[in-house]
């Protein structure tokens, strides 16, 4: 398998300055030698041209419906870029692996992956990234891009940010523990499939992220994962900009993210939310390097 990795370097979707320097910090971390050591040729396709954060206002602007998203014209730009940089990558026969920048980054990775594709989507994460501009509370595209990707509320119909391929039935979230009383609302009405923290502490990570494999992959040409780095417990995962406690650990990441390679479904993949300015001696990016290593199907023997 080739790996082509794409920098995202925004944080247009995020309130935290410094996730923009995601990608920079998981390169340095070493993922092309992990990468590597896991039997994969590695191509870098090296960071998208995202338009300048110091050289934009602070955009409060209404674009979409009638709540607020913050910087949704910056958003729609690197996510355009990043749809047309996925689906090449597929076409050329490598896995894009997008590295993050925040969670926007993902409306245009999963359009990308479902361009020609019949695809599903497993989302690692502490958050439901369900909102829409009319629901989220704090303005932040980070937190809507699973409704953009489907659609949802004010994004229906909105084509840059809708994912073609993509049925909701084939959506799986997993790890679950903080969500807004509107979003809570708005997953239960969906047709995706969410597994909390509290199905994993009643059934263990195996069988979950088993389940959440066959769900995301049925009937499909394959299947986007992707990690927010705040799935983890932010003792193992400082370097995040909304830390919530009580999330999995080091051993339950491996091993969710060892089924994913097992499972053999793998399409694309995206590590999103490594803030370096808020880590502990890059160990947030490092990690991020490691569990894409093991989607990838490094073992330890
Ligand atoms: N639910 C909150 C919001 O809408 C937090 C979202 C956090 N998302 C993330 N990708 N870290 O603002
Ligand atoms: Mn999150
Ligand atoms: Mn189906
Ligand atoms: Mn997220």
């Amino acid at each position: 398998r080739t790996a082509r990795l794409i920098g995202a370097p925004t944080d247009y979707g995020a309130n935290r300055r410094g996730v923009d320097m995601g990608p920079s910090a998981i390169r340095y971390a070493g993922l092309a030698a992990q990468l590597a050591k896991a039997g994969i040729d590695v191509e870098d396709a090296g960071d998208l041209n995202v338009p300048l954060a110091d050289e934009r206002a602070q955009d409060d602007s209404v674009e979409l419906g009638d709540g607020q998203a913050r910087f949704i014209d910056e958003v729609e730009e690197v996510s355009t870029l990043l749809a047309d940089e996925v689906a090449s990558a597929l076409r050329d026969g490598s896995t894009p692996v997008a590295l993050g920048g925040d969670h926007s980054i993902a409306i245009g990775s999963v359009r990308g992956s479902a361009r020609d594709a019949d695809i599903g989507v497993v989302w690692f994460d502490a958050h439901g990234d369900f909102n829409t501009p009319s629901t989220s509370p704090s303005g932040n595209v980070h937190g809507m891009p699973l409704a953009a990707a489907l659609g949802i509320g004010d994004f229906e119909g909105v084509e840059w940010a809708n994912a073609r391929g993509l049925n909701p039935e084939n959506v799986v979230l997993v790890g679950l523990r903080d969500l807004d009383e509107t979003e809570k609302r708005v997953i239960r009405e969906s047709d995706v499939t969410a597994y909390t923290m509290s199905d994993i502490d009643e059934r263990g990570i195996t069988p979950v992220v088993e389940d959440a494999l066959a769900v995301a992959g049925e009937d499909t040409d394959g299947v986007h994962v992707s990690l927010d780095l705040d799935w983890l417990d932010p003792k193992e995962a400082p370097g995040v900009g909304t830390p919530v406690r009580g999330g999995v650990s080091y051993r339950e990441a491996h091993a969710a993210l060892e089924m994913v390679a097992t499972s053999g479904v793998l399409r694309s993949l995206e590590l999103v939310e490594v803030n370096p300015i808020l880590d502990q001696h890059n160990e947030t990016a490092e990690l991020a390097t490691e569990l894409a290593a093991s989607a990838l199907g490094k073992r330890i023997l």
